[in-house]
């Protein structure tokens, strides 16, 4: 039996700094769990001379990979550095190398999960990733065990906690992006680039693991459709008020007839929906099952501590297997007979607001144009008139409409001499 887990981190960041400090608060704790202690032996960073927030006994610190991987006594490699490279590298040797993986990293087990859980259980070792989706709300442990007998109808979700503070301080507070994106980069909620955070490139990340996962299908973050957050105006939330409805950015997956449909995007919710009152960095996702029904996972999706609940919470497990001997359970067997249904298919109600000139027959020439594509108008209100520069703001929302028709009305529309600029389009979701 082993006397200890050795244990090697690849990143002291946000994330890697948390592990760190509940390695040695929860040290005793954590030995009871596994029934052998766990052991730090290097911790791998960019640069060794940078000052940490967290004390390390002398040649913890290392710049060098090799330190980790060549290291015999390293059984399970937590990686929470970040990036698709190196961080896919090192993940790719680790297995090669005998040893387990816990991985934070969404970028990768988006765009390379397959095969890595096909290398992992080629070499017999187990690849956890709870932290990579919503943090320290569990959802992938779920999804793989709690629910396994179920067949999974949707998944619904605020998955991305930058964006969702981000909406929330300019919904509550009429904060400017801006601002509101510099507070959540200060809380260590926003990735060290936050485009990824506010174009939607997380939350598609973390839904084509979700959608893998739930459909049993290879589905990579290049078959998500994906939308940000950077052109949502204060106009948009005022105006998404008095009809009733938060916007806010959803990830949103469904299997139909044998195709997967996922997207990320700005949508609007009504205001008395579960999902329209998840505020600040709470991620929630509600997952519809032909069993269990509707199933809903809601809690802290950014953070340091909460992300490492999920971290050594992967830990946990694979080192009482370690402990005990106990043969890693497989990874899922993922299906390759399933197509991805375009966004171009979609089919739902829309938001729009159009800058316009302010004069008669304005509101004719933009209805012609919708219904010459079969769109349906449910209410339009003419806003915010400038006499002076003779210049409308025109919202309108549509009945159920082809995606497909929307976008070539909306060229059209732009096209018209009337029209000054098309200032949003949101997708309207209507649940129940
Ligand atoms: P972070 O604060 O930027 O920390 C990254 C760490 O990795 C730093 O210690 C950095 O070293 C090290 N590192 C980066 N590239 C490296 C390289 N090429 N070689 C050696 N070391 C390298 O990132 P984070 O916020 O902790 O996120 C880590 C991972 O967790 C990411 O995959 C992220 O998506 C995921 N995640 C984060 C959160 C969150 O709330 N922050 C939540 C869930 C998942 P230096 O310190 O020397 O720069
Ligand atoms: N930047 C991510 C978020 C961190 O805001 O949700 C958690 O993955």
């Amino acid at each position: 039996m082993k006397q200890s887990i050795g244990i090697g981190l690849m990143g002291m960041g946000v994330v890697g700094g948390g592990v760190v400090d509940v390695l040695f608060d929860k040290e005793e704790r954590l030995a009871k769990l596994i029934g052998a202690p766990l052991s730090l032996k290097r911790v791998l960073v960019r640069d060794v001379n940078k000052p940490r927030a967290v004390g390390l006994c002398d040649g913890m610190l290392t710049a060098n990979a090799d330190d980790i991987l060549d290291n015999p006594d390293v059984d399970i490699v937590i990686e929470v550095m970040g990036g698709e490279q190196p961080a896919l590298d090192y993940i790719m040797k680790s297995i090669s190398l005998g040893k387990h993986v816990v991985t934070a990293n969404k970028e990768v087990m988006a765009k390379h999960g397959a095969e890595i859980l096909t290398h992992a259980r080629e070499q017999g070792v187990q690849v956890l990733f709870e932290a990579s989706v919503a943090g320290g709300t569990p959802i992938i442990a779920p999804l793989l065990r709690d629910l396994v007998t179920n067949d999974v109808i949707s998944i619904n979700g605020i998955i991305n906690g930058t964006t969702n503070y981000i909406l929330t301080k300019m919904a509550q507070e009429g904060q400017d992006f801006g601002v509101a994106l510099s507070a959540a980069q200060e809380l260590g909620y926003a990735e060290s680039d936050p485009t990824n955070d506010v174009e939607g490139i997380d939350a598609a990340y973390k839904l084509a693991i979700l959608s893998t996962l739930a459909f049993r299908a290879r589905v990579s973050d290049a078959d998500v459709y994906s939308e940000g957050i950077t052109h949502l105006t204060a106009q948009d939330f005022r105006y998404a008020s008095e009809l009733g409805y938060a916007i806010k950015l959803l990830a949103i997956a469904s299997k139909t007839d044998g195709a997967v449909h996922a997207r990320v995007h700005p949508a609007m919710v009504r205001s008395d929906v579960m999902l329209a009152k998840v505020d600040g960095v709470l991620n929630a996702i509600e997952v519809q099952t032909d069993l269990a029904g509707r199933v809903l996972f809601h809690g802290r999706g950014a953070g340091d501590l909460p992300t490492t609940s999920a971290v050594l919470a992967d830990v946990v497990n694979i080192a009482r297997d370690v402990v005990g001997g106990a043969p890693p359970p497989p990874p899922p067997s993922l299906s390759d007979d399933v197509s991805i249904s375009p966004i171009s298919a979609l089919e739902t109600k829309y938001y729009m607001r159009l800058n316009v000139a302010e004069r008669p027959g304005v509101f004719a020439q933009i209805l012609k144009v919708l219904g010459d594509l079969d769109i349906s108008i449910a209410s339009a209100i003419q806003k915010e008139t400038d006499d002076a520069a003779r210049r409308a703001e025109i919202v309108l929302m549509t009945h159920r409409a082809k995606e497909a028709s929307v976008q070539s009305a909306l060229q059209a529309i732009g096209r018209l001499e009337v029209v000054n600029e098309i200032g949003s389009l949101i997708r309207v979701e209507e649940w129940d």
